[in-house]
């Protein structure tokens, strides 16, 4: 049998700081909409998983990415949001940068000349059907490779014709990766989502596991089949996709202990559908509750290292597996 991560994993600065930069600072993030920056001079100012980001579309329509630093001591150039702008004055003391990330100038330096060599520090990124993701790692391979049979799996729905509908974030206690394995199978699902199981053939819950992705599917119990699929991407990425509508999940590391899920509604409407909302949120927190329980569990000390279904977990097993390769992690 495959044995699980030790608990220890599971909490700590050692750990997390080791995923920061094996884990995030290595992958595409999700970032933004392209709805969101679809006008020159459009930004979005977003932290991703510790990391200030800024994504700026130019004058001259093109988009780019820059860490949201100011290279002279470190300010942001724009607060967290959305907004336009066209140039980027630094909210500390006032240098200013052209969209395209050199420095106009340095305000009062009192001394002659400014330091041109100082300009924003560029960032990789990347856009698939709508939406725009980051890399901080130069060597990373390009997006749709990386994507590899998650963007396949979305093939057959409209993702480009869905705007966005709303959002919601809630907060929940525990590590990120409980909350992740815990979207990586449906071994639980008759226990901790009782009206979900009532709804599907839980028997016939299929997750087929692959490297860096995953996918999950049930029929319905009346013998139609759902039409929508849960897509999972490494690190922390879930894409539930149906017919009309999408929902964006991002498991968001806040700290060893707190890990934010924010959802973001897609529609080709617009309209945000209420059932859809109502059940996503019913889900969050059944799983935030037990979640929880379990990392109260995990930090007591009893439990060092548990094994995995070979039947229901293999979405565990795989996500362990990467965590094991990213961090060089596996101690007691
Ligand atoms: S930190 Fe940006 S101008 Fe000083
Ligand atoms: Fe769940």
């Amino acid at each position: 049998m495959v044995e699980t991560l030790p608990s220890s994993l599971y909490g700590g600065d050692d750990q997390f700081e080791r995923e920061r930069i094996g884990v995030f600072a290595r992958s595409w993030l999700y970032v933004a909409h392209a709805t969101q920056l679809s006008s020159p001079g459009s930004y979005v100012a977003a932290e991703c998983n510790g990391y200030p980001i800024l994504l700026a579309r130019g004058r001259d329509g093109e988009l780019r990415g820059f860490h949201n630093v100011c290279p002279h001591r470190a300010g942001p150039l724009a607060y967290d949001g959305t907004g336009t702008a066209t140039v980027f004055t630094c909210r500390y003391h006032g240098w200013v940068f052209e969209g395209d990330g050199t420095l106009r100038g340095a305000r009062d330096l009192g001394e002659p000349g400014a330091p041109e060599e100082c300009r924003l520090r560029d960032l990789r990124i990347g856009e698939w059907r709508g939406l725009v993701f980051a890399n901080l790692d130069g060597d990373a391979p390009e997006l749709a490779e990386g994507l590899g049979g998650f963007a396949d799996e979305a093939s057959g729905f409209d993702l480009e014709a869905m705007v966005p509908a709303g959002e919601w974030q809630h907060d929940i206690a525990c590590n990120w990766k409980t909350y992740a394995e815990n979207y990586l199978e449906g071994y639980h699902i008759p226990l901790v989502h009782r009206e979900l199981a009532r709804t599907i053939d839980v028997s016939r819950y299929e997750v087929v596991a692959r490297e860096d992705w995953c996918l999950h599917r049930a029929p319905a119990h009346d013998g139609t089949v759902i039409d929508g699929k849960w897509l999972w991407r490494w690190p922390n990425l879930a894409l539930n996709l149906y017919r009309d509508s999408m929902n964006l999940e991002q498991f968001i590391p806040l700290g060893p202990a707190r890990t934010r899920v924010a959802y973001r509604y897609f529609s080709l409407d617009g309209a945000l559908d209420e059932e859809v909302s109502r059940i996503s949120k019913v889900l969050l927190m059944e799983d935030a509750a037990i979640c929880e329980a379990v990392q109260r569990n995990l930090n007591a000390g009893v439990y060092v290292r548990g094994v995995l279904s070979a039947k229901h977990e293999q979405g565990v097993a795989s996500f362990q597996r990467m965590i094991r390769d990213s961090t060089g992690a596996d101690g007691e």
